[in-house]
């Protein structure tokens, strides 16, 4: 698995602030949204262009465009609906596949409840969106699911990862690139990440 920790000074500063105790709904989900359109930007750098030609100003011309069928950007509910935006303020045209996971707060295990994919995702690129990464179990069982789809060319892009989650994530999916903001010290006996965000959840749709 290739693993990418962003240390692009605009995305640690923004993670900082991210990481304050008191920080408020509202500027916990901008900032959310900041720092996942910039590891859009990251995670975009090696797309595949291909050469049309279109009418200009001064006649034809040739220029360069994204090659192949839109992107699907898969956020897994709820938290991952809270980069969603920053995903989509650069490539405002992808198609949205959401899966619904939650995991179990006694057994730490991955519970679907809801899927919906876009039409074709064996022939796009997938960017699974999920703030935290703790167990791994959450984004083990969604790349599972979008593999069983036929899904070949998989990014997963996360705020903050825990060491336990990128070993199981690594062991399960070898074939992905994972782009995160923060690889943090260790999960808590609760499954937290420490020192993580807390429940990023609660803090992007403003429940306790
Ligand atoms: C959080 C988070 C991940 C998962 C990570 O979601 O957004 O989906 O936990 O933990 P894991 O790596 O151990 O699986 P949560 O279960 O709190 O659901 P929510 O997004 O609906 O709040
Ligand atoms: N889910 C969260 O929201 N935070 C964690 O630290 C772990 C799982």
């Amino acid at each position: 698995m290739q693993i990418r920790e962003v240390k692009h000074p605009l995305i640690q500063h923004k993670l900082g602030l991210m990481r304050e105790a008191e920080i408020s709904t509202k500027r916990f989900r901008e900032l959310a949204r900041e720092v996942s359109a910039l590891l859009t930007y990251e995670a975009t750098a090696d797309l595949a262009l291909e050469t049309v030609t279109i009418q200009g100003w001064a006649g034809d011309i040739q220029v360069q465009q994204i090659k192949g069928k839109k992107i699907t950007v898969v956020p897994i509910l709820r938290a991952g609906l809270g980069m969603m935006d920053g995903v989509l303020e650069h490539m405002p045209s992808a198609k949205v596949s959401v899966v619904g996971i939650y995991r179990d707060e006694e057994t730490l295990q991955p519970v679907s409840y809801f899927e919906k994919l876009v039409s074709q995702i064996d022939e796009r690129l997938a960017l699974v969106v999920d703030p935290m990464l703790a167990t791994g179990g959450s984004m083990i069982a969604t790349l599972d699911l979008l593999k069983k789809k036929g899904c070949k060319n998989i990014k997963v892009l996360v705020l903050v990862a825990a060491p336990e989650g990128l070993a199981a994530l690594e062991q399960a999916h070898p074939d992905i690139e994972l782009y995160t903001a923060a690889i943090d010290e260790r999960l808590n006996e609760h499954g937290y990440i420490m020192p993580g965000l807390g429940d990023a959840g609660d803090k992007i749709f403003g429940t306790k």
